[in-house]
């Protein structure tokens, strides 16, 4: 399918590189398309979601809404939306403290189908989850098929169905985003990003 991921950042880049690899068509979207020299397509934001199967928010937290906004929200219908952003200032205070970023962009997007995932660890592990060992990775979405949809998507970038949790609903967004404050403190005391957590029962 083509994946229209909104972004150029490292963390687009990343996931591009192991959706391309697992067989998907790569878009990325940028505010300046013409300045972008990568080594995938980048179109405007705005035909990046238009001619996507699946889009991808990869844009930095602070200026998605803002951003994702400004697009006409025609061009989602009713596509399923990934949001894998974290939305916090520089300081890693919550920008959405009684909130979460993935429950505004469902609000901005009605007909779309938000889904929040992979946003609740270091991309470079989240997207090779085989070189740490067995660890878990959430999903949260009011819609069914959306949620199955991105496990198909998680599947292709090696993640199990034992590793897959949905949470529930859009409103559980907010666990997994609120999580990056925990994240960041783990980061700071193991004096690296290369780890992720895994619920065990
Ligand atoms: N770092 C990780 O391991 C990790 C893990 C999970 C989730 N995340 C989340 O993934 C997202 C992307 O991370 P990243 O490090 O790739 O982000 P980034 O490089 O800071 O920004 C990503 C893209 O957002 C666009 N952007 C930046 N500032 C903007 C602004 N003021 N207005 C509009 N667009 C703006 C830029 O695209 P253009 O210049 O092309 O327009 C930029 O390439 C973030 O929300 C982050 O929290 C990161």
């Amino acid at each position: 399918m083509q994946l229209g991921i909104l972004g150029t950042g490292p963390v687009a880049q990343l996931l591009a590189g192991v959706w391309q690899q697992a067989g998907h068509t790569i878009v990325l979207g940028s505010r300046d398309p013409q300045a972008k020299h990568l080594d995938y397509v980048v179109q405007s934001l705005h035909d990046t979601v238009t001619g996507a199967d699946v889009v991808v928010n990869a844009l930095a937290g602070s200026a998605s809404l803002a951003t994702i906004t400004s697009i006409d929200p025609s061009a989602f219908g009713t596509k399923t939306v990934i949001d894998v952003a974290n939305a916090t200032t520089q300081n890693f205070e919550l920008i959405y403290p009684n909130s979460s970023l993935a429950e505004h962009i469902q609000a901005a997007l009605p007909n779309a189908h938000v889904v929040k995932t992979l946003n609740t660890a270091a991309m470079t592990v989240l997207t090779q989850p085989t070189t740490i060992g067995a660890s878990s990775v959430f999903l949260s979405g009011d819609d069914a098929a959306a949620k199955a949809q991105v496990a198909g998507l998680l599947r292709d970038i090696g993640w199990t169905d034992d590793e897959i949790i949905d949470l529930g609903g859009i409103t559980t967004a907010r666990g997994p985003e609120h999580y990056l404050v925990m994240f960041a403190q783990l980061a700071g005391a193991l004096k690296s990003p290369n780890f992720n957590i895994r619920v065990v029962r």
